[in-house]
């Protein structure tokens, strides 16, 4: 530790960690990660519970006011989040004008967005105002991609369903016919997993923008550009594109040796904080087992078992099993939801988890504004054009 000024000011320097690895930016009371022993919790309840027997919009509930809603509590919510299902206009012929060949994540980065320009009021922080919006962009996203996905496809608008919750209206809009209760309930729990995780890379986004006293749609619109890489919530996709690559389940060991000798990632394993099995693709697994047995996408999930197996013997001993991405791509693929749709979804789970994180920021805000290392030269003299 060194002591540097700033400012006028004296603060203690702390140890450079390449990306902050294990570095404590800020503190919560939201989700709770022990990585050494797989452990994820929401307000203190174990996720698999919540999987087990909540709703997504009861866990945004949760989330949001920090203990789960009474009957009556849970049915007003689910109420205000129905009433809104549907675009406002502006975006709605916004939608109708995107390319049609453009990406769902660029796609809903832009229309999140642009729902701060038809808000009278979008930089308004305070506690109604951002829980107003928040309950907005929940109930819009998933309108946004399925309007998209048929605008792309030369299909006509299903309009939402307000009798429906967000997850089985989502697929009811997407493809036009009401899906079973085991796909519409599937859904529901992927969207509890994806709901929050801690300070990942996009809600860290979301809190560092908010930090600046900017607003809600600034934000989350970060926060979708940080998700969509392929390191943090891209990885479900390239999960599938890897999937493909693969022939048959027999030739999974070969094509992950070759990867791992070229010292190449599989996609779906790994992470900055889990050392252990990851509890939410350990209840993806099951989901995703279970479906593709009801759908005959049983080699989808052989190849991914056969990958996982292959990865316990190679790389098991330095903490990489699988992720969150790693089942839920089997998973979405057997809701029957196109690749491109996989990543967005994990938006829609987490715009839950980034409006809980911009609240609690908002509630006790510092600025963020780390130091860096400065390794460039000093005192250069400027050379004129005609000497360089
Ligand atoms: N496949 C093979 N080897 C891996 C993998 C992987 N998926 N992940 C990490 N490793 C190895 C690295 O090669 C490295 O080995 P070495 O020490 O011999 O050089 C060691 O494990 C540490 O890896 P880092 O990349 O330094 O670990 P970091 O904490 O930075 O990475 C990350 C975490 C980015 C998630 C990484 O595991 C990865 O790239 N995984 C693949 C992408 C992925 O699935 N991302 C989704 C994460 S979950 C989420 O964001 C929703």
């Amino acid at each position: 530790m060194t002591t540097a000024v700033a400012g006028g000011r004296k603060h203690e320097m702390a140890t450079y960690s390449k990306g902050l690895e294990g570095v404590i930016a800020t503190d919560t009371k939201l989700s709770f990660i022990d990585g050494e022993k797989g452990v994820l919790e929401y307000i203190g309840i174990p996720i698999g519970e919540l999987a087990s027997h909540s709703t997504f919009e009861e866990t945004v509930y949760l989330l949001w006011n920090g203990r789960l809603p009474k009957a009556n509590e849970l049915a007003e919510f689910n109420a205000t989040i129905r009433k809104q299902y549907d675009l406002p206009p502006q975006i709605e012929a916004m939608l109708k004008q995107l390319p049609k060949d453009a990406q769902p994540m660029h796609a809903i980065r832009t229309l999140v967005s642009a729902m701060g320009l038809i808000d009278q009021k979008p930089n308004a922080n305070d506690l109604p105002s951002i829980r107003e919006k928040a309950v907005k962009l929940l109930a819009t996203t998933p309108t946004m991609l399925a309007y998209f996905h048929r605008h792309r496809s030369g299909q006509p608008f299903v309009r939402p369903d307000a009798s429906l919750g967000l997850a089985e209206n989502f697929l009811y809009m997407l493809n036009g016919a009401k899906p079973t209760s085991t796909m519409a309930k599937a859904l529901d729990v992927c969207l509890v997993l994806h709901t929050d995780h801690g300070l990942n890379n996009s809600t860290f986004t979301a809190r560092v923008i908010i930090s600046t006293l900017s607003d809600i749609y600034s934000a989350i619109t970060g926060a979708i550009g940080s998700l969509r890489g392929p390191l943090h919530g891209g990885a479900n996709e390239g999960v599938m594109v890897m999937l493909n690559q693969i022939p048959t389940v027999a030739a999974a060991e070969a094509f992950v040796n070759d990867k791992l000798a070229k010292k190449d990632k599989i996609m779906g394993f790994g992470h900055r904080v889990y050392k252990a099995y990851d509890p939410r693709a350990t209840h993806l697994k099951v989901l995703a087992k279970q479906l593709a047995q009801d759908t005959g996408n049983m080699d989808l999930y052989d190849k991914s078992s056969a990958i996982e197996q292959v990865m316990a013997t190679a790389v098991a001993a330095k903490g990489i099993y699988p992720n969150v991405d790693f089942y839920s791509a089997t998973t979405y693929h057997c809701i029957g939801l196109p690749l491109d749709l996989f990543t967005p979804m994990f938006v829609v789970g987490r715009i839950g988890g980034w409006s809980a994180h911009i609240i609690e920021q908002l509630a006790d805000n510092r600025l963020f504004r780390p130091d860096v290392d400065y390794k460039g030269p000093h005192g250069v003299a400027y050379t004129p054009i005609d000497r360089r």
